[in-house]
């Protein structure tokens, strides 16, 4: 299972973190990851000037805006998946 979390916090969600969940929730559908991905939220990550904060496995993802989240958090989600297969 991979564990996605993303940084609601205020600074986050200034840079569209709450639109970064249903893009999320739609990259999951498409990719039929229901059973092996979910998606939570989560509080400040420290990571504020680094783009939206997402944690995947807990690990930081860093640079992730609304432009490049798609590819990015579908390459990372990928790699992380093939990880715990
Ligand atoms: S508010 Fe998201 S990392 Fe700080």
């Amino acid at each position: 299972m991979v564990t996605v979390e993303i940084c609601i916090g205020s600074a986050c969600y200034v840079h569209g973190s709450n639109q970064l969940i249903p893009l999320l929730q739609t990259l999951i559908h498409q990719e039929h990851w229901q059973d092996r991905v979910t998606l939570k939220g989560a509080f400040c990550m420290q990571a504020c000037t680094r783009g939206i904060g997402v944690r995947i496995n807990g690990r930081m993802i860093e640079g992730v805006g609304l432009h490049n989240a798609k590819s990015v958090l579908f390459s990372e989600i990928k790699k992380e998946l093939e990880t715990v297969d």
